[in-house]
């Protein structure tokens, strides 16, 4: 048993809690908060959704250890939210509930919505929402439950906006199954990389720059046994960078800008972001960076990404690179994005890349090696191997 200190709804809260005991298990059954329903156990379902510091998170899939000094809320907690009354008398005014099991979850979601993106359509809640999945009602009277509250929020804050009635959907259409991704906000990118496509056709300029949201900065480093110059050469070269960054593709690319995509499978989640970026580069100095925006098909999630990279000599040879990433998620993929997780995953990635930027510097040219791209990520074991990580860890094991 471990001792941990943490805030849930607003109130201070001690407890002893077994490493292994995820946190929905921890708010149901030590603080009896049992609004926070448990489902799939695996991340899917979402019936566990809770904010954890503000933002939406898997209860079944965060460990109650993991949240010291962190503030929880649960369903319980929004008695007094304005806009979770809203959405609670429009969920019984649009019959947006059966069973009720997934509601918690569901509203919490929901709440997240509204606040975030406070002029969603109905596309728009469908994919954001496709993170919580019902198993009884149906996903009608969900969405028009959410829209209506999105609908006279607008009105209120927009008195030329008329609150329209929620519109009745042509077919029925669950979340996951909901059209084509509603447009990003802002404009699509992709992260550093992608495989080559050899054909030069110039790729589209990367989307006119958006106003920057606040992202998350991870920074790491790494040594290639290779020259300056010969590092700074192949930088350049964004089919052999993105060779060496596993499940990248470009599709094309110009040398500022390029189109591609990147998958990814992290534990039960498998995403694909496809997007464009802009390259630039500074030869004085020896730095570059890659800006992009991604969409997931799967999910609709969306990503920004800025790779800032700057090479320095580390003598004998070598070349050090700093690098700097500095990224926002938005979108159910959020949900999994918790800061340590990622952090880890990231360096992960940055490692990997930096073992076959050196293999491929190494290997004869013309070589297969010097050729081959990087396998697809498949961090299925990474994600195992983190869990394993941090429960050692948090028994005090080497
Ligand atoms: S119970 Fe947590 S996502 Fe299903
Ligand atoms: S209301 Fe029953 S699972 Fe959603």
């Amino acid at each position: 048993m471990q001792q941990i200190i943490l805030t849930v709804n607003g109130e201070k809260v001690e407890a002893l809690a077994e490493p292994r005991t995820h946190l929905g298990d921890f708010l149901r059954e030590q603080q009896r908060l049992t609004g926070t329903h448990l489902g799939c156990e695996h991340g899917v379902c979402g019936a566990c959704t809770v904010l954890i510091d503000g933002q939406p998170a898997r209860s079944c899939i965060s460990y109650a250890v993991a949240c010291e000094g962190r503030e929880v809320r649960t369903i319980e907690g929004f008695g007094d939210d304005a806009v979770m009354n809203e959405l609670r008398a429009a969920f019984n005014k649009y019959h947006a509930l059966q069973c009720g099991f997934c509601t918690p979850g569901m509203l919490i979601a929901a709440r997240d919505l509204v606040l975030r993106v406070p002029d969603a359509d109905e596309k728009r809640i469908r994919v954001e929402m496709s993170g919580n999945l019902c198993r009884c009602t149906g996903y009608m009277g969900i969405v028009r439950a959410v829209k209506s509250v999105i609908d006279a929020r607008r009105a209120v804050n927009d008195p030329q906006i008329e609150a329209a009635p929620a519109a009745a959907p042509a077919a029925f259409t669950p979340f996951q199954a909901a059209a084509p991704a509603a447009p990003p906000a802002v404009p699509p990118t992709v992260p550093p990389t992608a495989a080559a496509s050899a054909a030069p056709a110039p790729a589209a300029p990367a989307a006119a720059p958006a106003a920057k949201k606040p992202g998350t900065v991870i920074e790491d480093e790494f040594t290639v046994d290779h020259p300056l110059a010969r590092v700074w050469e192949i930088f350049a070269d964004m089919p052999a960078v993105a060779a060496c960054l596993p499940g990248a593709e470009i599709s094309e690319h110009t040398p500022t800008s390029l189109k591609g995509r990147i998958t990814t499978k992290f534990g039960p989640m498998r995403a694909a972001f496809a997007g464009t970026a802009a390259l630039e580069r500074d030869e004085a100095v020896k730095s570059g960076a890659i800006r992009g925006n991604g969409t997931d098909s799967l999910s609709g999630s969306r990503a920004r990404g800025d790779i800032s990279y700057r090479l320095h000599d580390a003598g004998g040879g070598r070349t050090r690179v700093t690098v700097a990433i500095d990224y926002s998620l938005q979108g159910p993929l959020a949900q999994f994005s918790r800061g340590g997780l990622v952090k880890e995953f990231v360096k992960k990635m940055v490692a990997d890349f930096a073992a076959n930027l050196n293999a491929r510097l190494g290997a004869p040219a013309g070589s297969a090696a010097a050729a081959a791209p990087a396998a697809q990520v498949d961090a299925g074991g990474f994600f195992w191997t983190w869990l394993w990580g941090r429960i050692k860890s948090l028994f005090g094991a080497k």
